[in-house]
């Protein structure tokens, strides 16, 4: 464990942050663990678009030919240079595990040729932590900024929302990284149901964003598609049935015994309008359904932690905002850029936990891992 380069000022601290879990290669450097100066995000999309979902090994080898070019411009956009680091977090469970290799091996051979401190995150509870990150820029002065958002101390116990194409889940916090696991969906991930009604539909792959666009003209009430909710306590989530329900919707039903039946959809433009609008609107109400009940069932947590790529979804923000003012809770959801996988939540949390033990890192043998790892920094539950 190195301390060389412990800061005297834990406000002025720059780590930076790589995240390579998935299709983004992505770094950032984050001051103070709140203060984002740069924000390098390498997505793979057009990589995998043709086969509608990612291919571990195209996303790996293209990992590999981005790293070191997202790291350069993550430093030349913070204007500074690899000697005025802190400390190296690397987002190092869970995802792919060729992908996490490749940003957990530059994180290590940048922070052991700089003797700085290295920190292993976990990616789920970065995305609960991006809502305390702050974006620099221009004039604007960032500690104006984050005095007026919520102090991380005073956020908890939390309650944590993840919704992402690989997760969709509940948590209980009791810390940053101190984090129970009350409810995670039975199937798909909220995002991923997005991606394949969007494959169902012949829209470009990853499916949320265009969705999300579609349904802005669409009329959700058009058709009737199913809410899961599960069993009266479960904090669960179920996807599946909803994505079966965009099936049915576009072939149609036959009829049994001359009965019932359902034509199949005609596919002009307002009927896909409509049907994305349905469909998000059955998203929302299914999370907020869960959440209410995690509220109700969390009475001393006054936070939402919001995080992952679907909290970019307009509706489900607008949601969420509605729950929360209407229970009391103070929604904590990040800024637009930080809501999908990127280095500054990875170098936020790390920053974190590295100011909780006196700046010591984690020995050089760290590695990645396919799930969250328990050790380290647990993910309970
Ligand atoms: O957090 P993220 O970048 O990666 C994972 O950790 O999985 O989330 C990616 C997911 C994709 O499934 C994408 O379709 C979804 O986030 N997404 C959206 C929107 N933007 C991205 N889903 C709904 N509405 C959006 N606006
Ligand atoms: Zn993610």
């Amino acid at each position: 464990m190195t301390q060389l380069a412990r800061p005297t000022n834990l406000d002025d601290a720059l780590v930076l942050g790589i995240e390579s879990s998935c299709d983004e290669t992505a770094a950032s450097v984050v001051r103070g663990g709140r203060v984002a100066l740069s924000n390098v995000i390498a997505s793979q999309h057009e990589l995998h678009a043709e086969y509608r979902g990612v291919v571990p090994e195209i996303a790996s080898r293209a990992h590999a030919e981005r790293i070191l070019p997202v790291i350069q411009a993550a430093l030349r956009d913070a204007g500074i240079g690899p000697r005025d680091l802190h400390a190296v977090a690397i987002g190092n469970r869970p995802g792919l595990i060729g992908s996490l290799l490749v940003g957990v091996a530059a994180g290590k051979a940048l922070a052991w040729s700089l003797d700085i401190p290295i920190v292993g995150v976990d990616h789920v509870q970065a995305h609960m932590y991006a809502g305390f990150l702050w974006r620099a820029s221009g004039d604007a002065s960032p500690s104006t900024a984050i005095s007026a958002m919520p102090a991380i101390d005073a956020a908890f116990p939390a309650l944590g929302l993840v919704v992402s194409g690989g997760h969709t889940a509940l948590y209980r916090l009791e810390s940053p990284t101190h984090v129970t696991k009350l409810g995670s969906t039975r199937d798909d991930a909220v995002g991923e149901a997005y991606d394949k009604c969007a494959a169902l539909l012949e829209l470009p792959f990853p499916g949320g964003p265009i969705v999300d666009k579609l349904a802005q003209a669409g009329n959700a009430d058009r058709f009737d598609l199913p809410v899961s909710r599960l069993e009266r306590e479960s904090l669960d989530f179920s996807f599946s049935g909803l994505k079966t329900a965009v099936l049915y919707t576009l072939r149609g039903v036959p009829s049994h015994n001359g009965r019932g039946g359902t034509p199949a959809m005609d596919r002009t433009d307002q009927n896909i309008h409509d049907l994305c609008a349905a469909f998000q609107h059955a998203c929302s109400r299914a999370i907020t359904l869960k959440l209410q009940r995690a509220i109700e069932q969390n009475p001393d947590c006054g936070t939402l932690l919001a995080g992952g790529g679907v909290t970019a979804n307009s509706l489900l923000r607008t949601r969420l905002a509605e729950l929360c003012k209407a229970s009391g809770v103070r929604l904590v959801i990040p800024a637009m850029e930080f809501c999908l996988d990127n280095g500054a939540m990875i170098a936020g949390l790390g920053h974190h936990t590295l100011a909780a033990r006196a700046w010591a890192g984690d020995a050089l043998s760290i590695s990645a891992s396919a799930s969250s790892a328990p050790g380290a920094a647990p993910l309970r539950g």
